[in-house]
């Protein structure tokens, strides 16, 4: 068990780094999607009609023509569903389809099977429906005028932050908005259910969460799980955005599947897609933080409010994510969280890599450059003023920090990135430079890792040892791009000690391990390589113990390594073992599970230790800033990040920069645009832009921190699937900094909301200017 408890003290080595094991396939187009599976003859495609109203109640549905249009084979509505019309991960409260009343624009109203795509998308524009409008929420300042939630508002607090705001040398109010995103994930929403014998039910999915689509569709056609089995190869990107969205999908091709008896096919148009499935919150943030001289804050009291859409969805879980990462490194004496969860009728937001993280840490971090521009003092040295450090080491929630790497870990980028001379060099160019204004920023990132919701935190795998010495994996991990597949088979090469292609990982399928969580929380790899682990070391185990009788030597005797395995005196091949395993009648099969230790949190009182353990980094962007018409470049980018003794340091290195540069979309070019009558108005990449290659920083390096995780992880790796999405904060920064350069003695921070769109930064450029030459 050396990979899991070395001893104290000794240095874990990262893993060597492999590729992607769908590398070769993704870049030969061979990679299989859903919607590259063959499509049997008989198989019907679906399409939804949507509401074209915000909220009201349905007065009458009219689907004659919809019926009668070419192609059709039928058409369904919440009266056909035989079970419980609930897509809901927690709260029950998404329906399939829509019943008396419509609570978002786009919602599903009903389905429509035809015999192409085409057809189906055709038919379902021609519904005519009467509805009877009611007052919608749309905005935040609609849902908080009627008083509409999806739960009470929470409150984390520590001391008090009232009297040490009175008592406070300065004090500040300010307040500011960010966006939300789409998840843009390529391969769009899509599901596949075919009947099977007896009433049973087989769906290729491309979700995160294979096991809960397969009790909501066990409930939703009265059946039970062992009759429904949920299968998922690879997603093309996902996200977060199938961490629950998929789950309509999936269930409209179950509906149809189970109906007709034939196969059924949904994948989703993407402008539909935009339209009808969950974003990542928008939030509006107010403070009021007290400090002194040299910029320590000592109080703090922080508003987060966002529009949650229009049911539950993981809204709560994800606003407790943003109240989590309100401190990122930083220790705030007395602080209170106060944090607003509005109902609101748009499409309900959901999980998006962070999972509220990043909105909570962009509000300390502003908060932070707002003292610094207040106190005429370098962001930096503010932040470093701040920073947890013994003695100051306890979150708001109560959780001791054990590992906090954080300051040497900016001392080390500082130094790396040259941040005190390239901060001279920019603050000269934006003397001499009237028109392009530059600003660096490095900002640090503290991320808790494990589902907070504490019995989430467990997994399984399932591995066979063939008597050739061919190794199958799997386990309930989905394969979303980020590499846990490569990662876990990594895992099991070691403990048999056999080359990586030995193994083949197979697809995660419910009917191979059951009750898993979904692939979220940057957990994947440290869950279900662990279980794996555990699987492989049983098996492991047992073949030690035959080989010790087999050849009459101490179980110390019997060693797997590179140059095959040793049995006191005799040497053989991995598949010669298991092949003398198989014919000694020894089981070369086994399961094995992981529940994280040590976690417990109470979320009434907001208090507990919600992570087993925090991955760290740290970014230095510079960008240009264009003040005539608000467009900027990212020039270079530093990047230091944490992922303990790397399982795969390669595989690292892309979820890194991947996260940043999605990060950087976020606060940068993707903006989201509803009408007043809850629209969606960016519902195509025409009109809402993700980052392409060209917005790549010019210059982006990325090291990996030299460490190993303080906690017994799979070899003492850490997660790393979300962390990096918020190094692109710093992005966010150094514009603000760019923009105040416009007026490099007013004595405050730019009004610069969130994403820095060219209209934004130049109403910020304006904003700045007025309130600067106030001042
Ligand atoms: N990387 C790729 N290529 N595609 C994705 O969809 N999802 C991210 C992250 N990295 C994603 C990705 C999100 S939101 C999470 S939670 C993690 O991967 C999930 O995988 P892991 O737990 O195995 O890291
Ligand atoms: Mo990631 S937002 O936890 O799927």
């Amino acid at each position: 068990m050396a990979e899991r408890d070395p001893e104290p003290g000794a240095v874990v080595l990262a893993k060597p780094s492999h590729p992607h094991e769908s590398a070769h396939l993704h870049v030969t187009g061979q990679a299989r999607y859903t919607d590259d599976l063959a499509e049997p003859g008989d198989m019907l495609h679906l399409c939804f009609g949507q509401s074209t109203e915000a909220h009201a109640r349905i007065v009458s549905m009219d689907l004659e023509a919809v019926r009668e249009a070419p192609g059709v084979h039928s058409v369904y509505t919440a009266a056909d569903i035989p079970g419980a019309n609930d897509v809901a991960p927690v709260a029950h409260d998404d329906p399939l389809l829509a019943e008396d009343e419509v609570v978002s624009h786009g919602q599903a109203l009903f389905l429509v099977a035809a015999t192409s795509r085409d057809a189906a998308r055709r038919a379902a524009r021609l519904a005519k429906v009467e509805y009877e409008p009611l007052d919608a929420a749309i905005t935040s300042a609609q849902a908080r005028a009627a008083n509409s939630l999806i739960e009470p508002t929470q409150r984390m607090a520590r001391g008090d932050a009232g009297a040490a705001l009175a008592s406070a040398p300065h004090r500040a109010k300010g307040a500011f908005e960010m966006g939300g995103q789409d998840h843009f994930y390529l391969e769009g929403q899509i599901a596949v259910a075919t009947p099977d014998e007896d009433g049973a039910i087989h769906i290729v999915s491309s979700t995160q969460h294979p096991s809960e689509v397969q009790h909501l569709v066990a409930h939703m056609l009265g059946l039970t799980s062992a009759d429904v089995t949920v299968e998922v190869r690879r997603m093309g990107g996902a996200f977060g955005g199938k961490e629950t969205q998929a789950a309509l999908f999936a269930a409209a091709a179950a509906l149809v599947a189970a109906r007709t008896g034939r196969p059924a096919k949904l994948r989703c148009d993407r402008d539909d897609d935009m339209v009808m499935t969950g974003k990542r919150h928008p939030f509006e943030v107010a403070y009021e933080v007290g400090y002194d001289e040299e910029g320590h804050l000592l109080a703090l009291s922080l508003f987060l409010s966002s529009p949650c859409g229009a049911s539950v969805d993981l809204s709560p879980a994800i606003n407790d994510r943003a109240m989590f990462h309100a401190d990122n490194c930083y220790y705030l004496p007395d602080v209170e969280i106060v944090s607003e969860r509005l109902k609101t009728n748009t499409v309900s937001a959901t999980a998006f890599r962070g999972f509220g993280g990043p909105q909570g840490m962009l509000a300390i971090e502003r908060i932070l450059d707002d003292v610094a521009a207040r106190l005429g003092r370098d962001p930096l040295e503010v932040r470093l003023a701040n920073l947890y450090a013994a003695g100051r080491s306890e979150t708001p929630y109560g959780m001791e920090i054990k590992d906090n790497i954080a300051p040497e870990m900016i001392a080390r980028l500082r130094e790396n990135a040259r941040y005190d001379a390239r901060s001279k060099a920019i603050a000269t160019f934006n003397a001499q430079s009237p028109i392009l204004k530059r600003g660096l920023a490095l900002t640090p990132v503290k991320f808790g890792i494990s589902f907070t919701t504490t019995h989430l935190n467990q997994a399984g795998a399932l591995v066979h040892v063939y008597a050739d010495g061919s190794i199958q994996v799997n386990h309930g991990g989905t394969e979303m791009g980020q590499g846990v597949y490569v990662k876990v088979a990594q895992v099991v090469a070691d403990v048999f000690g056999v080359p990586l292609g030995t193994i083949r990982c197979t697809a995660t399928r419910t009917d191979k391990v059951p009750n898993t969580s979904a692939t979220a929380a940057s957990s994947g790899a440290d869950l279900n390589g662990m279980a794996a682990f555990n699987a492989a070391s049983t098996i492991k185990a047992r073949l030690v113990d035959f080989l010790s009788r087999t050849y009459a030597c101490a179980p110390e005797d019997v060693t797997f390594g590179a140059d095959g395995v040793q049995a006191g005196a005799a040497r053989l091949t991995f598949g010669e073992v298991a092949r003398r395993a198989q014919i000694g009648r020894v089981s070369l099969s086994s399961t094995g599970f992981y529940a994280t230790p040590d976690i417990a949190y109470d979320r009434a009182a907001h208090k507990g230790r919600p992570f087993y353990y925090f991955s760290y980094g740290a970014a230095v962007s510079e960008v240009a800033v264009d003040t005539l018409t608000g467009e900027h470049k990212v020039l270079a980018v530093d990047i230091l990040h944490d992922v303990g003794a790397s399982l795969n340091p390669a595989i690292d290195k892309g979820q890194i920069e991947g996260g940043f540069v999605q990060g950087q979309g976020w606060l940068t070019t993707e903006e989201l645009v509803w009408d007043a009558k809850g629209r969606l108005l960016t519902h195509s990449p025409a009109t809402y832009k993700i980052p392409t290659a060209s917005d790549r920083p010019k210059r982006l390096t990325i090291e990996l921190w030299d460490g190993q995780n303080v906690e017994p992880t799979i070899n003492r790796s850490k997660a790393v699937g979300e962390p990096p999405f918020m190094l692109a904060i710093s992005v966010f920064s150094a514009l603000n900094r760019a923009v105040a350069a416009c007026l490099p003695e007013a004595r405050c921070l730019p009004p610069l909301d969130a994403p820095a769109t060219p209209e934004k930064v130049l109403a910020a450029i304006a904003g700045h200017r007025k309130e600067g030459t106030q001042a």
